[in-house]
């Protein structure tokens, strides 16, 4: 079986899964075809959506105490899980290089396309950068590359933690830690809790970019595998718990209906919500505890000015 038709397989049954089930969900890592990535480009530029421009801020303002804290002085590599369009990392990378500093950059992305553009734009820019692109999964290419005699320092930015609960956040992150080695680094970026009403309104842009982020994974459905979903009778609903932190993103069927996905016919009743995606948001103390728990040894964490995003630097122990 080509390496396509098992991602297709997959998706097929991950959505029959989750549409079949008592409490209906899809999978948000569903999002990002060809279309979501350009809408998800458009979110990152929205007013509203200030995620990407406070990690950018963070690294802007305080670039040279990120690299004291990462640097000892002795070679290392960068893995970046979900390196996307490098924007940001793209500012460390350069800062990094303008001081000499020996290290190699190894992005990982599931999109091969994406790391194409990543790379020649980053050498483009920054020739003496060692680059050494790795396409697939998280897990597959940290196997793959995880026996390398330098210290290791693993990006996983822009809030990517947030898009796992609480519980699979700790489970991502304890798989992660079994393939590094005791002293490499994890460099995150998180989102913090904060005024609800920011939080909620960068899930729910005026634009109605995000609603269509949230759409447009019933139009894959449809064009994928074959569905007839009628995405006028879907609303978009996000919702924010400011004591758990959770920003939960919903499309809610307005009337009773029946859709046809891959042969298969899934009901809704009036008002059924189909529970799309979470964008979890932490206070500083439950960082700390989460490191604790998992064996990380809390360096240092970089805020920015108003104290609404956070990069922490954790050490394997
Ligand atoms: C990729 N991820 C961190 C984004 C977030 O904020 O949860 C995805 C997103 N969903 C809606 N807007 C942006």
């Amino acid at each position: 079986m080509s390496k396509a038709t098992t991602l297709l397989t997959q998706f097929a049954s991950d959505v029959l899964e989750g549409l079949q089930a008592e409490d209906k969900s899809l999978s948000s890592k569903y999002f990002y075809d060809a279309k979501g990535d350009n809408l998800f480009q458009q979110i990152m530029h929205l007013e509203e959506y200030y995620l990407t421009r406070k990690e950018l801020e963070i690294f802007e303002t305080q670039k040279h105490l990120i690299l004291n804290a990462l640097d000892d002085g002795e070679p290392f590599r960068i893995i970046e899980l979900g390196a996307g369009d490098g924007l940001k990392t793209k500012v460390l990378l350069k800062y990094f290089l303008s001081e000499g500093v020996d290290f190699k950059y190894t992005p990982v992305d599931i999109s091969g396309n994406v790391l194409e553009i990543l790379e020649a734009n980053l050498l483009k820019e920054l020739p003496d950068l060692k680059i050494e692109a790795y396409e697939g999964d998280y897990f597959e290419a940290l196997a793959e590359i995880s026996d390398n005699p330098e210290k290791d320092v693993v990006f996983f930015l822009g809030s990517n933690v947030g898009n796992f609960s609480g519980p699979d956040a700790e489970a991502f992150l304890a798989k992660l830690q079994s393939y590094i080695n005791p002293g490499d680094l994890l460099f995150m970026g998180v989102d913090l809790k904060k005024d609800p009403a920011i939080i909620l309104s960068a899930y729910n842009d005026t634009k109605g970019i995000t609603r269509e982020f949230n759409l447009n994974l019933l139009d894959r459905i449809n064009y994928e595998l074959d569905g007839n979903i009628d995405r006028d009778q879907f609303q978009h609903y996000p919702y924010y718990n400011p004591q758990t932190g959770e920003c939960r993103s919903y499309l809610i069927s307005k009337r009773e209906q029946e859709v046809i996905i891959a042969g298969e016919v899934i009901e809704f009743r009036p008002w059924e919500a189909i529970f799309m995606e979470i964008s979890k948001k932490y206070d500083p103390k439950e960082l700390s505890v989460l490191a604790d728990s998992l064996g990380f040894e809390p360096i240092t964490s970089f805020y920015d000015s108003q104290n609404w995003f956070s990069n922490v630097l954790w050490r394997n122990l």
